[in-house]
């Protein structure tokens, strides 16, 4: 017999609507760029296998990547350092460690509903309870302090927020993070901040929750930003006693990070805005495309997403979201249901960009006609 804890894990919805698939299905339920890292940093990962650079290294990651790391925040921290990073393996695993070493058995930790597919599992695993927050259409996907406020207990830890967000494309505004850290302090909480979609706003622009007191720890990916899901590379930073206790999980997920992947990101991290710009470039002319699709489609009302690479449309049909991606699948064409990111997601489909014009075209052609069958 498994154990408790792994009983309780459901397979994520996005994984299921994948396995259902017909051969030749237009997949717009990716989560990741369909752009190739840039070329200097595959050369340089490469070159690294070839010289030898094979073996472990720090479990905290190669000190001139920390460095390196802690340089990108220096403009909005001027104290941090080396000591506040940790290189880990992708964003998944710095979520996974910071929930582990955060979070106590009955603590309960405020989870963004609809919010990225991590994050109330992982406070599962670690024995806590998941508390949702709703992110809702009307109010362009931000959180509402009064329902914040109300859910507060003496066991609650901390809070999960992710700006730019999987799946809504939220974007909060310096007002809005203020208001957040002050809810924070209030209430003794510390912030668990997802920020791998930094490099990818249209809108207004990202603010970091890291820079203003101590209680946050910022995740970070270089998946999203360099386009390489696949090489398993990210970052953490949190206050230096922290990312101290932090590491001791970390080492035990993952001994190290990957050291070849680290010594080639370490080539790409100046030109980082050049290589994601050049890939927001292509996904702002996409999100018109799905924006202007949409809106012409009866049924369906979409907030124009203000970063990451999802359109986040909800649906008037009366039906569940599960039903129309099952009849969407059927058709042809993959999309995420929205409740698979949480209750409050039931009415909404998870559309990606992250595919090519020709793709988007064909399935947005699928939905539109299943838009026009169903009707508003
Ligand atoms: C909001 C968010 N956070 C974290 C991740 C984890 O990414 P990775 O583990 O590849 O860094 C993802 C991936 O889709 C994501 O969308």
């Amino acid at each position: 017999m498994v154990a408790q804890r792994v009983r309780e894990i459901e397979i994520s919805g996005i994984r299921r609507m994948f396995e259902g698939a017909p051969p030749g299905a237009i997949n717009l339920g990716l989560g990741e760029p369909d752009f190739d890292p840039p070329k200097a940093v595959v050369e340089a990962l490469v070159a690294a296998v070839k010289n030898g650079l094979n073996h472990y290294g720090p479990s905290a990651g190669l000190p001139a990547l920390r460095e390196k790391l802690a340089e990108r925040y220096r403009a909005i921290d001027p104290d941090v350092d080396r000591e506040n990073v940790i290189v880990t393996a992708g964003g998944s695993e710095g979520l996974m460690s910071t929930a582990l070493a955060l979070y106590d058995p009955g603590s309960e930790v405020l989870v963004p509903d609809p919010g990225f597919v991590l994050y109330a599992p992982h406070a599962r695993i670690a024995g806590a309870v998941p508390v949702p927050y709703h992110l809702r259409e009307p109010n362009r996907f931000l959180p509402d302090l009064d329902e914040l406020e109300g859910l507060v207990t003496p066991r609650t830890r901390a809070m999960v927020v992710n700006s730019p967000s999987n799946p809504t494309g939220g974007v909060f505004p310096r007002a809005v993070v203020d208001r957040l850290l002050a809810f924070a302090d209030r209430h003794d909480l510390t912030v668990v901040s997802d920020e791998v979609y930094d490099e990818m706003v249209y809108e207004g622009r990202h603010v970091s929750f890291w820079g203003k007191g101590d209680r946050v720890v910022l995740v970070n990916s270089f998946s999203k930003m360099f386009a390489m899901t696949g090489w398993r590379l990210g970052f953490l930073l949190a206050p230096r006693p922290l990312a101290a206790e932090i590491n001791k999980v970390h080492y035990h997920m993952v001994a190290c990070p990957s050291t070849p992947a680290q010594t080639a990101v370490l080539v790409g991290l100046d030109t980082v805005h050049e290589t994601a710009g050049a890939m927001l470039a292509e996904f702002r002319a996409r999100r018109s495309m799905v924006l202007q699709a949409l809106g012409r489609m009866p049924g369906l009302h979409c907030v124009p997403p203000a970063g990451a690479f999802y359109a986040f449309p909800r649906f008037r049909w009366p039906t569940t979201a599960y039903a129309v991606a099952g009849d969407l699948l059927k058709r042809g064409l993959i999309t995420t249901p929205g409740d698979a990111f949480g209750a409050a997601g039931a009415k909404h489909l998870r559309l990606s960009f992250a595919a090519s014009r020709a793709h988007l075209r064909q399935g947005l052609g699928i939905l539109g006609e299943y838009a026009r069958e169903t009707g508003r």
